[in-house]
């Protein structure tokens, strides 16, 4: 092996593994991140090779829906279609039940609707992101309406969390979603159950949506490094 960046060849790797799944005639979900953005690559590769045919996505975001223009993927809405046969995405963490912290990227609300509506939902992640428990290496984001950002923040302190506004980098000032919202990372000492973390934080009167994807994920491919070689498994 080179010495290219690992991360980056694990990535792709699981990124190419997603896109060879995808059947012609299929209606694809298509998510958000640079592990995804390969799978959108790899899966427009496909269509121009003509190794598959007749493929629209569905993009759970500005970053995607610009990736497959650019590769070539013809794109729907959810009000043009009845079903999504299969969502590719990323993670940032994973833990052994295959439930999700998401939002890295700030797409976590159109993501969620997305994978969650697809027959088969497939999360793509390199090795780094396996974690025995939620909440140990990534902070929860959580994607709050702008008028509501002082009461949220309160509620999630009293929910025992450590919230702070998400910043921009090369932009002044917060992140605004490809909704308009910001988003509130929070750091949550012990994330003992998600499946009611979940809910609880979506009932916070301002939040949208939370990255915590509980029994959403049908199959997790990991991308990693063994004995220098990059091999992709299902976990
Ligand atoms: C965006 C996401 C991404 O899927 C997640 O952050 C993983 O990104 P990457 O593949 O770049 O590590 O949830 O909101």
């Amino acid at each position: 092996m080179t010495n290219a960046d690992p991360v980056k060849i694990m990535k792709q790797e699981v990124g190419k593994a997603a896109a060879d799944r995808v059947k012609s005639n299929s209606i694809v979900g298509l998510g958000t991140g640079s592990t995804t953005a390969y799978a959108i690559e790899f899966i427009g590769d496909r269509l121009a090779k003509g190794e598959i045919t007749n493929i629209v996505g569905v993009p759970t975001s500005f970053q995607a829906e610009v990736l497959a223009k650019k590769y070539g993927i013809p794109l729907t809405t959810l009000d043009a279609i009845d079903h999504i046969d299969v969502a590719i995405d990323g993670a940032d963490e994973v833990d052994p039940q295959k439930n999700l912290i998401k939002g890295g990227g700030a797409a976590h609300t159109r993501e969620k609707v997305v994978d969650a509506l697809a027959d088969e939902f497939v999360v793509v992640v390199d090795s780094g992101k396996l974690t025995d428990k939620l909440g140990s290496t990534f902070l929860l984001p959580v994607e709050v309406i702008p008028m509501a950002i002082t009461p949220v923040m309160n509620a999630l302190i009293k929910l025992g969390g450590k919230p702070e506004l998400r910043m921009g980098i090369k932009k002044a000032g917060p992140v605004v979603t490809d909704q308009g919202n910001l988003v509130v990372d929070v750091k949550f000492d012990s994330l003992e159950n998600p499946g009611e973390l979940e809910k609880t934080i979506n009932n916070i009167p301002g939040v949208l949506e939370n990255g915590l994807f509980v029994g959403v994920a049908d199959i997790v491919l990991v991308g990693e490094i063994i004995d220098g070689k990059p091999t992709v498994r299902e976990m």
